[in-house]
């Protein structure tokens, strides 16, 4: 691509608008006018959210399509270049559906229904039926509509905020589940804890780029809105503008036209601050204030500064009208551009919740448990390493272990002697130990540190080979106690077997029961 959409430097923007219809003149000064700004100086993608639409008209579709319709020709018209941003119609790209869908996995409940919009909205639109699964979704797909393109900011007006901070919740969430993690030890100042890595995020928390929202009031002094029916449409004609500016409150102000009023508290005034020129705004302040003006002179003013804005909108609709296709045919282009980002991310997660297409990593298991299958870790063959020097055993034993027990699609990065590091970054280390006189036990001696898993190779008196892959979850606090407790010295720990059943003894706590972790490699990832 050689269009300025191609360019990775500028920080990543996204925002969606529901198709409500022809938007109005609050709907593109609470949003799009900002986006047409932003498409300048940001990698932006900007949407229509028409999953979204269906959250409320799920009963009436019908005017769904023609919405989308109107609403690109105002995006289109009101100067959204598609040259310079990505423009597209949301169900067109259908890893939007399938992101929600995994993260409604991990989002509990109560944090949906703890959205201030649920209740609000519930009680607004009284007379549709909002008690579905998928209103109380809408803010969980706005999130996947967000997440889904790694944004760093997200240009939203105030009544949008809590959904933003839900998606930095789940975000978190989920990054806690899938994310490779780190550990930075508390030498470093870090927890000692394992952690998702900052700089590998797959679901990356963006922030509120939050659109400056002027007072923009509708025909009847009232918030303008389409259910009100007190809109001037950004589509409406310079006539029309002129007849609705006619009709419009003065905030019930100058009972007679020769009393003066405050046009601070005028909803024409508003207008005028919002769309006059600065020598407009003074002669009609204070031609207000000292009854020098009628309202209707102000009103008419009004109307021609808000025409004098739409003029070239205006122009482009004429021109977008005339070739509808050509509108298509942008959102189009729009949805191959922004599905090419979104597969990205979504390529990275499904590899993370085991839903890859990608077959390596799955064991074709005879059914029998290895300690039946005596042939891969029979060591009769090495007998004669029994009495070797526990050094020498220990490299010994973790070589063979590497070579001939690990599963060949587990790569491990070298880190210190016995560790080693795992595709998704945790911390491997590899004990040995031979089993010892008095019983059947094994006595292992660890560095204490910090491992997310411990790889526990005890060799038998019957020089057969058990391989425990033990995960941190199983002895994290009894580690935490025990590395406190052995300071500089090495931890000593054992592995004992009683009725079938295998052991892990810490010093601060006995018979952690690790029977099911052995030779199960699940926990490390494949490639
Ligand atoms: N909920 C937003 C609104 O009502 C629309 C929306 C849907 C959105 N998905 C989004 C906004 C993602 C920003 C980002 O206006």
């Amino acid at each position: 691509m050689t269009d300025s959409t191609s360019s990775t430097s500028r920080p990543r923007i996204l925002s969606g608008m529901r198709p409500t219809g022809k938007l109005h003149l609050g709907n593109y000064m609470g949003a799009l006018y900002n986006w047409v700004k932003l498409q300048h100086d940001y990698e932006c993608y900007f949407f229509i959210a028409d999953y979204h639409a269906l959250t409320t008209d799920y009963a009436d579709p019908g005017q769904v399509k023609q919405n989308i319709f109107e609403v690109a020709v105002d995006f289109l018209s009101a100067g959204l270049d598609p040259a310079k941003c990505t423009v597209f119609v949301q169900s067109h790209v259908p890893q939007h559906a399938e992101l929600h869908l995994l993260l409604s996995m991990i989002t509990p409940v109560s944090w949906l229904e703890r959205v201030p919009t649920y209740k609000d909205q519930q009680e607004q639109l009284r007379e549709k039926d909002l008690a579905t699964y998928g209103f109380l979704g809408y803010p969980l797909l706005q999130s996947a509509d967000i997440l889904l393109y790694q944004p760093r900011y997200v240009p939203v007006g105030q009544d949008q905020v809590s959904h933003i901070e839900l998606t930095r919740e789940v975000a978190r969430r989920f990054n806690y589940f899938y994310s490779p993690k780190r550990v930075v030890p508390e030498s470093q100042g870090g927890t000692g804890l394992t952690e998702p890595d900052p700089d590998k995020l797959l679901l990356p928390e963006p922030d509120v780029l939050l659109t400056p929202s002027p007072k923009l009031p509708g025909l009847d002094g009232r918030k303008m809105s389409k259910s009100y029916g007190n809109s001037i449409l950004l589509s409406d004609q310079p006539g029309t503008v002129l007849q609705k500016m006619a009709g419009m409150s003065n905030g019930g102000q100058r009972p007679t036209q020769h009393d003066p009023g405050d046009p601070a508290i005028c909803p024409v005034g508003d207008m005028h601050r919002l769309f006059s020129p600065q020598d407009v705004v003074d002669h009609i302040s204070n031609g207000c204030r000292t009854a020098a003006i009628r309202c209707d002179e102000c009103k008419v003013m009004a109307a021609g500064s808000i025409n004098q804005h739409l003029q070239p909108i205006l122009q482009r609709r004429v021109e977008l009208e005339r070739d509808p296709d050509a509108v298509w045919n942008a959102l189009d282009l729009g949805a191959v551009r922004a599905a090419a980002r979104a597969e990205q991310t979504m390529l990275a997660i499904r590899a993370v919740t085991g839903l890859s297409r990608d077959r390596s990593g799955v064991r074709v298991d005879s059914g029998l448990l290895p300690k039946d299958q005596p042939q891969i870790r029979d060591l009769s063959n090495f007998k004669d390493w029994w009495e070797t020097a526990p050094a020498v055993l220990a490299r010994n034993l973790r070589e063979l272990w590497k070579k001939e027990i690990l599963p060949s699609d587990r790569v491990l990065k070298p880190d210190a002697e016995g560790v080693w590091i795992t595709r998704n970054n945790q911390r491997m280390y590899v004990a040995v130990a031979t089993e010892s006189g008095e019983g059947k036990t094994w006595t292992f001696s660890v560095k204490p540190k910090s491992y997310e898993m411990l790889v526990l190779l005890c060799w038998g008196e019957d020089l057969a080979l058990r391989d425990f892959v033990v995960p941190q979850k199983l002895f994290l606090a009894q580690w935490v106690a025990a590395k406190k407790r052995a300071g500089k010295e090495n931890i000593v720990f054992s592995v004992s077997r009683e009725e079938g059943r295998f052991l892990l003894n810490l010093p601060e706590a006995a018979g952690i029961d690790i029977t099911d972790t052995e030779a199960n490699y699940t926990i490390i990832p494949s490639n």
